[in-house]
């Protein structure tokens, strides 16, 4: 059977991550992110494909196209099952899995198990830290552990398909749903992806608590312009390739066997309709054998608008004039499995007799999608692997709580702390004030999976447990609301502000917590502004005048513009959206049993208006000085910065990394080369740092990022404790793709940059030989 196979030095690194060090000096050879990036992926199976090619060969053409089909449940008739729909997403309810199953499996003509998909983007029921968070854990681990709990969960209710890893990169934190990967940069990005596609996956995604994964947006969704979700996406080849492909290509090689294609045009060409990418690219040059679904009604989406009702909710992107147009550009550009939509299935057999799609391609549409149910085990084991009744008994066990738990603290980044406020004493009085004090519902975040409110350990809770007597206030309320247009943010009042100033002045020390709602960040979500909410700023303003010491700790789903807040509250923990174990996870920080170690994985700006901002920017003719005029800045804003860069992220004990070092001087464009740094903890408290290694190359064809982050390791080290972290550059580093799409190795110098943030200027040189 047709197996992956996670090579055991990978699957050994990525369970030994996050360890404590053993005291002295440690030298790690090969970094974990290395090893993540690993391809792990197996040739096709030569029965799997013979079974493939005997079902296919009794399918009729009607059987064919339902088996392309791919519904919402609410569309879900048992007719329809029993004339061989292929796939149903968003069904949770076991006992509803099941029955349809069983009506696919006994009633239909051949029997063929239907795949049941879903979004378990960060957890099912165990929520997790949204992905931006596990973004900020640089751990491959925390997502790795996201996963493998997700999909254990989801498959006990038997599903078998989740739509994630979501992989685009984004520079643009308008963008709701930049809460769903982790933020700006590829590499990191694509790390990440590849752990999360092995836990999802395991070697073997016929095992009863494995799902096939499906990376997501085939590509460059996380750039729409103006930061609106669906928006328009306009891109260099160069970008597209250097940026936005990466993880994607990370999570085929880690053994991803599904893809969806996403609503956005790129340079015009909407993704469900984009040929060059799921068909040249992703089937053709990275040789993906499995298949892509469309995103959720995008193959109708192609269409034009019809002239005479243009509001009908119809319109599209107007690159296919009806339906059936807007079937055959999605079919023949790649789309395997329609989502939502039913115009492959409705208009197919007449594009067929027209001549305007293959039975060729129809075939291969269809054999993807067998060749997956095959390796997915369907065949033998279509249903859940226990009843109904039982799977209840699956959800938020031990050892997943935990791990949740984990998780959030290891996401949490404290951006500042000024006069070592945090950690906070647990036997003082503490006072938690703010919206999201006593909050469940918005510490789940977008995309909760089946997670649910009262799972939720809430910050006051988490806190009184560690510091018991402590005390609350809510301050104000935020907005909930769905609809975009009514009270989007909420906290318009500050008539609750004297009961918080109160209840601050009768504590020793003070946790506020606010942020944004659940609803402001994920799909369709976006915003115009980055600032906090409401007057929640005047909150932590009448907070500070009290004199207590007190701290920040911000939920979010994007990174905030801190301009006006950061001259106010003294320690900025963000803790983004935590999930199921949100309070522990915060009291595990703030009283200091967890030392902070999370590193920013966006850039956080001043102002929205310095969007976008990213560290990986190319180099301009005029680069940002604020001491002379004629050059790239904004003359209203004082630094040339964002206020908190990529990769930056304090802790309660100090480090140094030092001793950069190169293995050679030179390099032949196929060789590889090392780089080691030293890590030591110069403070008094065990903590983490993550060592970070940019790469900046001062002349090429075509202008290169001021920096590109090509490894990082996330190191626990004891007080006085030092480690050596050893980085391997090679090609797929130093080389870049041009504009033609092209991969190219150039001679010429490559400077090497090392530290614990995207600022570090610790820096050696090389020189890749013609
Ligand atoms: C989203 C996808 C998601 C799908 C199914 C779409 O609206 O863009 O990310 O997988 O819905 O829920």
């Amino acid at each position: 059977m047709w197996t992956f196979r996670v090579r055991a030095s990978v699957a050994v690194a990525i369970l030994a991550l996050g360890s404590a060090a053993a005291a002295g000096v440690v030298a790690t050879t090969q970094s974990s992110d290395e090893q993540a990036l690993q391809p792990t992926r197996q040739p096709a199976d030569r029965s799997v494909e013979s079974k493939v090619n005997r079902l296919l060969a009794q399918m009729t053409l009607e059987e064919k196209l339902e088996q392309i089909q791919l519904l919402p449940d609410f569309m879900v008739t048992e007719e329809e099952v029993r004339n061989g729909l292929g796939s149903v997403l968003s069904v949770t309810d076991p006992a509803r899995i099941r029955e349809l199953q069983r009506i696919a499996v006994e009633e239909s003509r051949l029997g063929i198990p239907m795949l049941f998909a879903f979004d378990t983007i960060h957890g099912f029921r165990t929520i997790f830290p949204i992905p931006l968070g596990a973004g900020a854990s640089f751990d491959p681990q925390v997502a790795f552990d996201d996963h493998n709990y997700g999909a254990r969960e989801s498959a006990a209710v038997g599903l078998k398909q989740t739509y994630a890893p979501m992989v685009d990169v984004s520079h643009e934190p308008r963008w709701g749903r930049i809460a769903e990967a982790a933020g700006e940069d590829p590499y990191l990005n694509a790390v990440l992806a590849a752990a999360r596609v092995k836990a999802i996956q395991g070697r073997d995604y016929s095992a009863r608590d494995k799902l096939v994964a499906s990376p997501k947006h085939l590509a460059a969704y996380g750039e729409p312009e103006s930061g609106r979700d669906y928006n328009t996406t306009d891109m260099s080849v160069q970008r597209l390739h250097n940026l936005y492909l990466p993880p994607f290509k990370a999570a085929i090689d880690a053994g991803a066997d599904t893809v969806m294609c996403s609503f956005n045009a790129i340079n015009g060409v909407p993704g469900c309709g984009n040929r060059d990418l799921m068909t040249r690219i992703l089937k053709g040059e990275w040789r993906f054998d499995g298949f892509v679904e469309s995103d959720w009604t995008a193959v109708s989406e192609l269409r034009a608008c019809p002239p005479k009702n243009p509001d009908a909710g119809e319109c599209g992107h107007g690159v296919a004039e009806d339906g059936p147009a807007a079937a055959a550009l999605a079919l023949n550009s790649g789309v395997d499995s329609e989502m939502t939509s039913t115009l492959i299935r409705d208009f197919g057999a007449q594009l067929l007799a027209e001549d305007r799609i293959s039975m060729r391609r129809i075939d291969d549409a269809v054999r993807r999608i067998l060749r997956i149910k095959f390796r997915a085990g369907l065949f033998e084991n279509p249903y859940a692997p226990f009843q109904p009744a039982e799977a209840e008994q699956q959800m938020l066990l031990p050892d997943a709580v935990a791990a949740a738990r984990n998780a959030a603290s290891r996401s949490m980044v404290l951006l500042q702390n000024e006069g070592s406020v945090l950690p906070f004493d647990p036997s003082k009085k503490t006072a938690v004030i703010g919206p999201l004090a006593r909050n469940q519902h918005d510490m789940l975040g977008p995309w909760w999976g089946a997670g649910r409110d009262e799972d939720v350990v809430t910050v006051f809770d988490g806190i009184n447990e560690q510091s018991p007597g402590a005390t609350y206030a809510e301050g104000c309320k935020l907005s909930n609301t769905e609809v975009p247009h009514e009270d989007p943010e909420g906290c318009g009042s500050d008539a609750g502000f004297a009961e918080a100033v109160a209840v601050a002045q009768a504590a020793d020390q003070v946790v506020l917590a606010l942020g944004e709602t659940r609803e402001m960040s994920g799909e369709a979500n976006s915003r115009s502004t980055l600032d906090l909410p409401g007057r929640q700023e005047e909150l932590i303003r009448a907070i500070g005048a009290t004199g207590k010491p007190f701290a920040l700790v911000l939920f979010s789903g994007r990174p905030l513009a801190l301009e006006d807040v950061v001259g106010d509250a003294p320690a900025i923990l963000e803790a983004w959206f935590p999930g199921v174990q949100a309070g522990p996870a915060v009291a595990d920080v703030v009283f200091g049993k967890v030392n902070p170690g999370g590193k920013l994985p966006v850039s956080i700006p001043y102002r929205v208006g310095q969007v976008p901002i990213y560290y990986n920017h190319e180099q301009t003719g005029r680069p940002c000085n604020k001491n002379v005029k004629w050059n790239s800045q904004h003359r209203d804003i004082p630094s040339c910065s964002p206020l908190f860069v990529f990769g930056h992220g304090l802790s309660y004990t100090t480090f140094e990394v030092s001793n950069l070092q190169l293995s050679s001087s030179t390099v032949s464009k196929k060789g590889s080369i090392k780089a080691s740094v030293t890590v030591t903890n110069t403070g008094s408290r065990a903590g983490d740092e993550v060592a970070q290694l940019y790469i900046h190359d001062p002349v090429a064809s075509i202008s290169q990022p001021v920096r590109r982050l090509r490894g990082f390791e996330r190191v626990t080290l004891n007080p006085g404790e030092t480690r050596t972290v050893t980085f391997t550059l090679d090609r797929s580093d130093f080389g870049f793709y041009d504009n033609r799409g092209k991969f190219v190795v150039e001679p010429g110098q490559i400077d090497v940059y090392a530290g614990n943030s995207s600022n570090s200027d610790m820096k050696r040189s090389f020189t890749v030989r013609r």
